[in-house]
């Protein structure tokens, strides 16, 4: 897979911003059964953002996550096709020992990433934070989720 990491402080000032909209809706994100906060944010090509958090549900199996929050907010914002890349940020109970030192989209956020990129046109970069903020580890929708359903 197509991954490189990178120190926060040593990328560009635009993806700097990026990475704070995700930080920054973390605060928002609905998670009282996980209590582990995640933040998407992404950029459309105009260099405008958009966000998203976690929303979770007492009945576990239908909390919606970050990226799927944000990506389906987007669409509904007519911005679908505008989407150019996704950071994601996390915060929370969760034990580095299950989630690891980066965030890491699921399966099914994967598979929307994935089908965003091939209706866009183009690749999706991806930009995940690690737990202690200080790192960004870059990848793209398609290089996430080899082999894809649907291409
Ligand atoms: N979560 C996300 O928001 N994005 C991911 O890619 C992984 C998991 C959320 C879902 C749930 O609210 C919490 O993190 C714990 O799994």
């Amino acid at each position: 897979m197509n991954v490189t990491e990178s120190l926060l402080s040593e990328l560009p000032s635009q993806s700097c911003a990026l990475v704070a909209a995700a930080r920054g809706v973390l605060k928002n994100a609905y998670a009282p059964y996980s209590r582990f906060r995640v933040g998407a944010a992404l950029l459309f090509a105009d260099g405008s953002m958009h966000v998203g958090a976690n929303f979770e549900n007492v009945s576990y199996g239908l909390s919606l996550c970050a990226e799927t929050v944000a990506m389906a907010s987007a669409s509904a914002a007519g911005r679908l096709l505008e989407i150019v890349a996704i950071a994601v940020a996390a915060e929370g109970e969760l034990e580095a020992a299950v989630i690891g030192e980066f965030i890491a989209p699921c399966g099914r956020c994967r598979q929307v990433l994935a089908e965003a990129a091939g209706i866009c046109g183009h690749d999706i970069d991806v930009l995940l934070l690690s737990r202690d903020g200080q790192r960004v580890r870059m990848t793209t929708a398609k290089a996430l989720l080899p082999l894809a359903f649907g291409g």
